[in-house]
């Protein structure tokens, strides 16, 4: 036994990969534009990015970063609780709270780092955290820092949530409901109206991840719950910088009196460096131009449903719903393999998605749809799919 062995299981699902000619990440040699890049050499569409408004290249944000860099430098070298608060960090918890209408707004480095502090802060050992089976690592990974019981329900299951949650009597009081808007894998929205409402019936928490619905959905961009009309019920929305506001970060707002506490609870709040001054500043920059541009947001939809519709009609598998998560469903790793790369070779990177990451056991070939699209590159993105004749006839799961 050595310290290593583990490796040899993560080196063995590696292997058909290597045998493929996929050694390591892909890497981006030049970023062009919010939907341009060089890969291998040669000029790719990105449609594999969480790229949803288009916004890593806007004009006013790249400007903000800019000011920001020369004026207060390139980082902070300290945790929030030190000498990492700014006031533009303060400012933009201000305007998140007041964009949401709440009361609180919290940033933090990243969306993985906002689920670890707001999951490990709320619950500990005796409360329960209920959990969608499909949700994201990071909120796997908050799970565990918390030290509380894990419990999960079946994805987008309000039936089976309810169940456990009578399950648990009393303990409903100490329970903390987690969701997200829209799920990463295969782009299907929670039935979040069912969901607060059972939360309600037993008197348990409710907290949504806004990380791919937050400039996405509701009339005003906030995300499902504002779509859902439910805002009022949900007690804690936690989302990320890193989709549609284009930057890094993570963020939570809420009207709950518990947020006074989570800056000195939160071991990940106060253990990591805050962001970086460049980084607040476009955020900032990004936060009003989604307020003050839902052109971005219909055109991002009608670049989803294009997408959508044309691979449905060559008769890709898809996920559920038209979303800017559009997932094709590939029966197993040597065909994902395969037209993954054969994309490539046709100018087009998507995300290839393989187990464990996948909530089926299946692989996916998972594009993101952005409002940097033009409509000749949705045509190039379908066409690319469309040209993968030998493998999208043997595409069809069982
Ligand atoms: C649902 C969800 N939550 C949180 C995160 C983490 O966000 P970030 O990449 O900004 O750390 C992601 C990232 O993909 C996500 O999909």
């Amino acid at each position: 036994m050595s310290l290593f062995d583990k490796f040899e299981q993560i080196a063995a699902a590696r292997q058909p990969f290597v045998e493929r000619g996929i050694r390591s990440n892909v890497v981006m040699e030049k970023v062009i534009s919010s939907t341009e890049a060089i890969i291998n050499g040669r000029p790719v569409i990105l449609a594999g990015t969480n790229n949803y408004l288009g916004l890593t290249f806007d004009p006013d944000c790249i400007e903000a970063a800019s000011i920001a860099v020369r004026q207060q430098g390139t980082g902070t070298t300290g945790s929030r609780m030190a000498n990492g608060s700014y006031s533009d960090h303060v400012q933009l918890e201000q305007e998140l709270a007041e964009f949401f209408g709440c009361q609180y707004g919290m940033v933090f480095s990243t969306g993985y780092i906002a689920n670890l502090a707001m999951l490990s802060a709320l619950t500990g050992p005796g409360d329960i955290l209920l959990i969608d089976a499909d949700s994201h690592a990071s909120i796997y990974d908050g799970c565990r820092l918390s030290g509380a019981e894990i419990i999960r329900f079946r994805h987008n299951d309000p039936e089976n949530l309810a169940k456990r949650l009578q399950r648990l009597g009393e303990r409903a009081s100490n329970t903390l409901i987690v969701v997200e808007g829209i799920y990463s894998m295969l782009g299907d929205r929670a039935p979040l109206a069912e969901i607060a409402e059972v939360k309600e019936k037993y008197g348990a928490h409710l907290l949504v991840d806004e990380a791919h619905s937050l400039g996405v959905l509701g009339q005003k961009g906030r995300g499902l719950a504002e779509e859902a009309g439910v805002e009022e019920k949900v007690d804690f929305i936690v989302g990320t910088f890193s989709k549609s506001l284009g930057a890094i970060g993570g963020f939570c707002v809420s009207n709950h009196p518990a947020m006074d506490m989570i800056p000195l609870a939160a071991r990940p709040y106060i253990f990591t460096a805050s962001s970086s001054p460049s980084i607040i500043a476009s955020t900032r920059e990004a936060l009003k131009v989604l307020k003050a541009r839902p052109e971005l947001r219909s055109k991002l939809w009608d670049n989803a449903h294009r997408l959508y519709d044309k691979l449905q009609g060559l008769g890709f598998q898809l996920g559920p719903e038209p979303s800017p998560v559009v997932a094709v469903r590939v029966a197993n790793i040597d065909q994902v393999i395969a037209a993954w790369k054969g994309l490539l070779e046709q100018g087009v990177y998507v995300n290839m998605v393989t187990p464990p990451a996948t909530p089926d056991g299946g692989c996916l070939l998972r594009c993101s749809v952005s409002a940097g699209h033009s409509p000749e590159q949705i045509e190039q993105i379908s066409k690319a799919f469309a040209s993968q004749g030998a493998v999208t006839q043997s595409m069809e799961v069982a």
